[in-house]
């Protein structure tokens, strides 16, 4: 009878992840057929094909390096595990809506820094999933039940931006690694994050949305989030899977902020850093020296530290000063380069990248001939000024890049907070 019951045991696991390895096999066919669709969502993110695919000598090679916070024990509040948390987006996102973010985990060192110095309360692992094993989370959240399970899964093999996708990318395997934390760690409810591409490449989604389904016990579903609508003033489209133990999740309950079908306008780049003070090349500045003058700018200082951080131009050459300040606002600044815009005061913002930018900067200031400093880059993706990113310039672009933007995350918890309520007394 044992044996019997076993080897049901291991043909329902292997059943399991069957689907999900189907979902990593995207041939060329599909790409091209994709690439052709008139249902592409973004049509303008071409970049530079010579651009190597992004390898980071930041990743932490070692044994995972584990740090026990204290916030779990003392929270009354519905409890977040971020995996592949990057500068954790999605964690102030949730925090915003009213949860506490248990515990953060990534391989990128400088991301921890800040995911660290952002949560001084919270466990951290830094380390290769491969190598983080759920039984650690549950040691460092003494078995405290895990409310949502979040995974910003990396998204550079479906990503649009990447001119290298291929069905054989390393990190498209990723997944199978989330899949045992859910399995072990049976949270009351699980969110996918990934790019727009995903869900108009072959039958991923659906793919992803059964083996997360089949694993999780949950029904998991999907839909693309449009940032704008939840007042990110950034034309950034994410693919969101939800699933929730209590009921079915009905993306319905996402409630859109912004946009034609509500009462306020889309957020303007003016409204997002207008109050920013200007700098020169290379300049740094410490002080805002202006009052904040629109609903959004006072939400972004609301709990700002004691002074303005990461507010620093980049130090640009002559020429490229010149080429930015001689581009029209909304305009691109290289021809070859169409999502490379001078931003423009009263239109929104390309999606922000984290790789691939040369020289290194991606938008041009709407008023100074200079690209962004890490603080309009972070105010671009709503994160508030009290947020600090860590690790130098370079590194914070790539965290800023990659991170889900707050506010959408907000959206998104909120909804799923009015469904934990029928699994916990949970405020
Ligand atoms: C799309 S970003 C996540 C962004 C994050 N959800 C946020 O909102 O800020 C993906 C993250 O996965 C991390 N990552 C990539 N490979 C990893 C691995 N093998 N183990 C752990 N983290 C990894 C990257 O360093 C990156 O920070």
């Amino acid at each position: 009878m044992f044996f019997i019951f076993k080897f049901i045991c291991i043909f329902v696991e292997k059943m399991k992840y069957k689907s999900i390895v189907s979902v990593l096999e995207v041939n060329d066919t599909q790409l091209s057929l994709y690439e052709n669709s008139s249902t592409r969502m973004v049509t303008d993110n071409k970049w530079d094909k010579e651009v190597e695919v992004e390898k980071s000598s930041y990743y932490w090679n070692g044994d995972p390096v584990l740090h026990k916070g204290t916030i779990h024990n003392t929270s009354k509040k519905p409890l977040v595990v971020e995996l592949f948390c990057g500068c954790g987006g999605t964690s102030v996102g949730f925090e915003m809506a009213g949860f506490d973010v248990a515990l953060g985990c990534d391989i990128l060192r400088p991301a921890i820094e800040t995911f660290k110095h952002n949560h001084p309360k919270s466990s951290a692992i830094l380390g290769d999933i491969k190598k983080v094993t759920p039984e650690m989370i549950e040691n460092l959240l003494d078995g405290k039940k895990v409310d949502v399970l979040v995974a910003g899964v990396p998204c550079q093999g479906f990503s649009l931006n990447n001119r290298k996708r291929k069905q054989d990318d390393n990190r498209n395997f990723l997944y199978l690694e989330f899949l045992r934390f859910v399995d072990y760690l049976e949270p009351n409810s699980i969110v996918v994050e990934n790019v727009s591409g995903m869900k108009s490449t072959g039958t991923f989604s659906e793919d992803i949305e059964k083996s997360l389904s089949l694993v999780s016990g949950m029904k998991v579903t999907s839909k693309l989030l449009y940032a704008p609508d939840y007042g990110v003033p950034q034309k950034r489209t994410r693919l969101v899977f939800v699933g929730t133990k209590s009921k079915d999740f009905s993306f319905d309950d996402i409630v859109k902020t912004h946009g034609p079908t509500t009462s306020q306008e889309y957020v303007t780049i003016e409204q997002a850093i207008g109050d920013l003070p200007p700098l020169s090349n290379g300049e740094e500045k410490f002080e805002y020296g202006s009052k904040a003058t629109s609903k959004f700018q006072r939400l972004m200082r609301k709990k700002k530290g004691k002074r303005l951080e990461n507010h620093r131009s980049p130090k640009h050459p002559k020429a490229t000063i010149s080429r930015i300040g001689n581009t029209e606002p909304g305009s691109p600044m290289y021809p070859k380069f169409k999502q490379r815009i001078r931003l423009s005061w009263d239109g929104l913002s390309p999606t922000q990248v984290s790789g691939g930018i040369r020289p290194q900067f991606q938008l041009g200031h709407p008023s100074d001939p200079r690209g962004l400093s890490i603080r309009e880059r972070c105010r671009i993706q709503s994160f508030p000024d009290h947020i600090v990113i860590k690790g130098g310039t370079v590194q914070a672009r790539v965290q800023t890049g990659n991170a889900v933007p707050p506010l959408l995350a907000k959206a998104v918890a909120l909804a799923i907070k009015q469904y934990l309520h029928e699994v916990s007394d949970l405020a």
